[in-house]
């Protein structure tokens, strides 16, 4: 008989910073990835709107549409069985209006099969957050480099690094768990903002590029296996090659298809009919 598995759920996430047990989390974006990371014990899979970069090729996350984020998460979804589903609101899709995002939130929820959604910013989405966990949606903040702000951040650059931009993010934080996140990603801040965030809020932070001190970590599935030939940010470890195996393995199917060597050839027995 197949074994049950057990679904991890917002209450284990926030036990596991009760206990100090570290959360790991990773992008997924199809559901091939999701049941092999489900099998690694992975605690939360992002369905991240950096899959606009890394699946579909644009420079930056501000193309991607709430119909592509519906068709991965439902991915995913389909390929989990164990992990935590996050899946990002995209650009646009909750900035104009709380009564917008909970409508959009909760077609990633009940078509996409996601869990909770995952959104970018602070005190400007803070009334936004309070009406999707009213509705029922668990959310998943955002704070320091936001990639949908790479226009008006002048790039994917380190966040946070003054005084004053360490206090408002901290501030930022403390209004979101006030307005009800389970859980806030930290991306490329100081380990030591990120330490003070960790340190002073009661829920679990992630971090990308954010130090060791956070409650969990996050990284792009792509850059930690090494699929992404373009550029990988410096703080991303990379657990394999994957990338370079692919190449490998398709240069020689495609010596062997060349050669004759796949298929192999067949012995083959004809029968000869008798015509009597
Ligand atoms: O979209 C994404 O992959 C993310 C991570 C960088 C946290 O938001």
């Amino acid at each position: 008989m197949a074994e049950s598995v057990k679904r991890i759920r917002v209450r284990d996430l926030q036990e596991k910073k009760g206990r100090g047990e570290k959360i790991a989390m990773l992008t997924v974006y199809d559901a091939t990835m999701a049941r092999l990371l489900d099998r690694a014990g992975i605690d939360v899979f992002l369905v991240g709107d950096s899959l606009g970069m890394v699946i579909e090729g644009h420079d930056n996350t501000l193309p991607v549409t709430l119909d592509a984020m519906l068709h991965h998460t439902q991915a995913v979804a389909r390929g989990t069985k164990r992990a935590f589903v996050v899946a990002d609101m995209p650009f646009l899709t909750y900035q104009a209006s709380a009564s917008e995002a909970v409508h959009n939130a909760g077609r990633l929820i009940q078509q996409g099969g996601a869990a909770s959604v995952k959104l970018e910013g602070g005190h400007a989405v803070a009334e936004t957050v309070a009406r999707l966990v009213e509705a029922g949606i668990p959310v998943m903040g955002h704070l320091g480099l936001l990639p949908q702000h790479v226009h008006e951040l002048s790039g994917f650059r380190m966040q946070a690094k003054c005084q004053e931009d360490a206090d408002r993010l901290i501030e930022d934080a403390r209004e979101l768990q006030q307005a009800g996140a389970f859980s806030l990603v930290l991306e490329s801040i100081p380990s030591e903002v990120a330490q003070a965030v960790t340190e002073e809020l009661s829920i679990p932070t992630i971090g990308i590029g954010a130090g060791p001190y956070c409650d969990g970590q996050v990284l792009v599935s792509y850059d930690a296996f090494g699929l992404n030939d373009e550029s990988v940010p410096p703080f991303a470890k990379q657990y394999a090659s994957l990338g370079e195996d692919m190449v490998e393995a398709a240069r020689e199917y495609a010596e062997d298809v060349r050669r004759g060597r796949f298929p192999a050839l067949e012995r083959r027995t004809v029968a000869i009919k008798s015509n009597q």
